[in-house]
């Protein structure tokens, strides 16, 4: 089952599943609403709902304290609709930017490199070559349960087949712990992004 939501001042409407929340029905519509940690912790991603309900998923009770909620507030990373939408975002018109549509690429990890001790390049070679800009990231699904973690890509746009990841250890990270203890090359992953 899938909903309307209008995003002001674009006054642009797309489409967004049961489910899916507004942050990622924006992306994947190409529309860059302010985001960074994904996960109901940082508030980047505050806007307000002029019309409709939303379930506010994992919204944490600091980054979406109990009076905005009540104002009509969300975080697009965790909220989900209960039926048509209209939201009030904040969004910075940059010139520069090509609002591309977020998108799942699925790939092969071709090889992986230890650059310095704490830091592992990862070379991913795509079965579709990916469009992005230099400064994006993607996210990176891991297996056994720990989900998807960003990483900045450090290749360039030009080399669309491929793209190079950087991954610095974070200690007891099992995100990264994941990709610097157990991930091979030829292993499939997906990635979402940019
Ligand atoms: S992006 Fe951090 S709370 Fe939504």
């Amino acid at each position: 089952m899938s909903y309307a939501l209008t995003i002001e001042p674009l006054g642009q409407t797309i489409e967004i599943e049961e489910g899916q929340t507004i942050l990622d029905a924006a992306l994947r519509a190409g529309i860059y609403l302010p985001h960074a940690c994904c996960h109901g912790l940082c508030a980047t991603c505050k806007v307000q709902v002029t019309d409709g309900e939303v379930e506010h998923g994992e919204a944490s009770s600091f980054a979406l304290m109990d009076f905005e909620r009540d104002e009509g507030k969300c975080l697009a990373c965790c909220a989900t609709p209960q039926g048509d939408l209209v939201i009030e975002a904040e969004i910075d018109e940059d010139p520069d930017a090509e609002n591309l549509p977020v998108q799942d690429y699925d790939g092969t990890v071709a090889r992986i490199e230890t650059l310095t001790p704490t830091i592992k390049g990862v070379w991913i070679k795509l079965d579709a070559p990916i469009r992005f800009q230099a400064g994006q990231y993607i996210n990176l699904e891991l297996p056994g349960g720990i989900g998807s973690r960003a990483f900045s890509i450090a290749s360039p746009p030009s080399e669309a087949g491929e793209v190079e990841l950087n991954i610095r250890i974070v200690p007891g990270g099992q995100g990264t712990g994941y990709v610097h203890e157990t991930m091979r090359a030829g292993e499939r992953v997906r990635i979402t992004g940019p």
